[in-house]
């Protein structure tokens, strides 16, 4: 449970932060929800029941703006407890066809979004000598390379990184800090039988075996399980939300002979 939990929560406007949200909130959290969206924040908050929680519109890559943010955050609704990072760009573009600036573009989201929110929580909660939680969204990309992902799939390995090296770092502060590596999760559960006209969703669930998309909930289980107390004891970790795609190899036929690889 995370009863009496402050929790920041980036990203709260996207498909994930929306259903990480609404689970938070059932598990009795208070939430600070951002985004660069207002627009995407008053649907999510629409949809919440209790009105304690708040909503703000920030790029938590612009550091300052982000830093004045905590401080008015912690005045108002008071110091988090747990720091989400569900911001994030998914983007495709091969490498012959990358401009820099796209690559830069992925990079400042998810990695210098990710430095700068985990940078200033873990000095608050230093300062304070509280205790916390961060947990940071990466993907299958890391594990299973995809074409056009280069971006995308460094940026979630530089966060597999940081995560682990922050668990490192932090772990006598008594801060944990974990990841999340979803696979494909779309608005709707697109099943085998369903996904003949999309070519890209088929190749995907080929080499899924548990032979569907992931449900947004499905992701925000393993996000909530990492914020709560249940999981006292994980620090550094990353948990492979993705029906078992990220195994590698998963959709081949067996081998008909030991020398036939
Ligand atoms: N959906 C998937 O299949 C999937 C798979 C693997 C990993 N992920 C990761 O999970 C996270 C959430 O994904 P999603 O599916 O909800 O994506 P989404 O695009 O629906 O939501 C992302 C949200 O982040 C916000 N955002 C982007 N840059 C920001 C910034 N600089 N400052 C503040 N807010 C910012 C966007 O406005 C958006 O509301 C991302 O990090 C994504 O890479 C998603």
């Amino acid at each position: 449970m995370l009863t009496d939990k402050i929790v920041l929560l980036t990203g709260a406007g996207g498909l994930l932060g929306q259903a990480v949200a609404a689970m938070m909130e059932r598990e009795g959290a208070t939430l600070a929800l951002i985004d660069l969206h207002r627009e995407k924040l008053d649907r999510v908050r629409s949809t919440l029941r209790c009105q304690d929680h708040r909503a703000f519109e920030c790029d938590v890559s612009d550091c300052d703006r982000f830093q004045s943010l905590l401080e008015s955050i912690v005045s108002e609704i008071g110091c988090p407890d747990v720091l989400v990072n569900c911001h994030g760009v998914i983007a495709s573009k091969l490498l012959v066809d990358m401009e820099l600036s796209e690559w830069r573009r992925v990079f400042e989201a998810n990695v210098f979004g990710t430095l700068v929110t985990s940078r200033a929580v873990a000095r608050l909660w230093i300062e304070r000598g509280r205790e916390g939680v961060i947990v940071n969204l990466s993907s299958m990309s890391v594990r299973s390379p995809r074409a056009g992902a280069s971006h995308y799939g460094a940026s979630k390995a530089a966060v597999e990184n940081m995560t682990q090296t922050w668990a490192a770092e932090l772990g006598r502060n008594g801060i944990r800090v974990n990841a999340v590596a979803p696979g494909l999760i779309m608005d709707e559960v697109i099943t085998e039988a369903d996904a003949a006209s999309d070519g890209y969703v088929a190749d995907t669930l080929q080499a899924t075996p548990l032979g569907r998309t992931g449900s947004a909930s499905d992701v925000a289980e393993a996000i909530v399980f990492l914020a709560s107390d249940r999981a006292a004891w994980l620090s550094g970790t990353v948990v492979d939300v993705t029906g078992g795609a990220h195994c590698g190899r998963t959709h081949m036929r067996i081998a008909s002979a030991p020398d036939a690889r």
